[in-house]
């Protein structure tokens, strides 16, 4: 029989671990080059602050090999022809209860313009290193926050990749405070998918069966956080994520990403591509729409896989006004409830949810149940 008591030496090597994966963190946090500064030092092996623990989907899933595709919906000719927008509401709807995910082709922002969005994201992570680290920070009130892993010190393993946030709407930081390697395509960029999430919006609005403007009249279009990652190619992806499972904590996320691939989103318990596709946007619910729409809309868990052919880029818009101050309470819409659908979800404000998220970093099963812990008792 196994002895459930612990020796001091047991004791000592376990604290041991625990102070080298510490200071293993400080000492890739302090070159501020993230992980694309490892690759360029020439790395072989992924040091083991960034080993991912096994996941319980993998040995079920077969992506590309299974019989699932994320649903392409084509937005072209839909303000000319009532029935076709009918159409295609019907598919948002479908795509939003089942998947939560579903791209966009036709969507009107200009293939040029995602181009060139991809290609600054490209030029912000290849500038030269030493002027890239003065936006390098942890501390989420600046403008502009490039680091590498934002949960770097409470996720349970690191991802192999760098990330910068900036928040773009409701008020947009003037040009100069944005990195100049990007700066012009940032702005244009962030009008263009406001304009797209607006319309979205809409669509989800009538998707809900409610008033068009249902969902812009209470805001979910306010706020725009744009993220912009850099996910360098890595020599043993087998051992490490790009990004571990989450669900996006916003109201909804309008993705860019580029050729390379890796997104998969789990659906029926099992992991499945979202491939790119040339000209298109994948497009997400996050939780405070599932929550708003007491979970007729669903914020699925999603991830990205490491890579040996990178860097691949990818930008995500996040509609949320996130850690700015905020009053206006959120719960499931009261049109949607009835007798039979009593609320599942207790009131918030989109700045403690997102406290909340932060909090609890990415990966592992704290960060799956904050939707869960709003949840009414049954
Ligand atoms: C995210 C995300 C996926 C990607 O930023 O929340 O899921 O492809 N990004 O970068
Ligand atoms: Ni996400």
């Amino acid at each position: 029989m196994k002895s459930t008591s612990t020796s001091p030496t047991e004791v000592a090597s376990e604290e041991e671990q625990y102070y080298d994966k510490i200071s293993d963190l400080k000492a890739f946090d302090e070159t501020k080059a993230g992980v694309k500064g490892l690759v360029d030092a020439g790395i072989t092996k992924v040091p083991r602050i960034f080993f991912s623990p096994a996941d319980e989907f993998d040995k079920v899933s077969d992506p590309g090999k299974n019989e699932f595709y994320v649903p392409v919906v084509d937005l072209d000719g839909i303000d000319k022809d009532p029935i076709l927008r009918k159409n295609i509401v019907d598919i948002v709807r479908d795509a939003s209860e089942t998947w939560g995910f579903f791209q966009v082709i036709n969507h009107g922002i200009p293939d040029t313009v995602l181009e060139e969005m991809l290609d600054g994201v490209r030029r912000f992570y290849e500038q030269d290193t030493e002027v890239k680290k003065e936006w390098y920070t942890r501390d989420g009130s600046k403008t502009v926050v490039y680091n590498s892993n934002f949960d770097l010190y409470r996720a349970e393993s690191a991802n192999w990749r760098d990330k910068t946030y900036c928040n773009m709407a409701p008020n947009p930081p003037s040009p100069d405070e944005l990195p100049k390697s990007c700066s012009d395509i940032l702005v244009e960029y962030s009008r263009k998918v406001r304009e797209l999430g607006r319309f979205l919006f809409e669509l989800l609005s009538e998707a809900l069966n409610l008033n068009p403007s249902h969902l812009i009249d209470m805001n979910c279009a306010e706020g725009l956080a744009i993220l912009y990652h850099y996910y360098p190619a890595c020599p043993e992806p087998e051992l490490t994520l790009g990004a571990s499972k989450h669900a996006d904590y916003d109201f909804l996320t309008v993705l860019l990403q580029d050729h390379i691939g890796g997104l998969q989103v789990l659906y029926q318990n099992q992991w499945v591509d979202i491939p790119p596709v040339p000209g298109a946007l994948v497009v997400n619910i996050g939780d405070l729409l599932q929550l708003i729409s007491n979970d007729k809309f669903k914020s699925s868990q999603h991830r990205v896989l490491a890579n040996n052919v990178g860097p691949r880029v990818s930008v995500a818009s996040f509609f949320t006004t996130g850690l700015m101050p905020s009053s206006k309470i959120y719960g499931p819409i009261k049109e949607l409830l009835s007798q039979d659908n009593p609320p599942k979800y207790k009131e918030t404000t989109v700045r403690e949810y997102s406290l909340h998220y932060n909090a609890k970093g990415l990966g592992g099963h704290s960060q799956i149940s904050i939707l869960l812990s709003f949840r009414c008792p049954a």
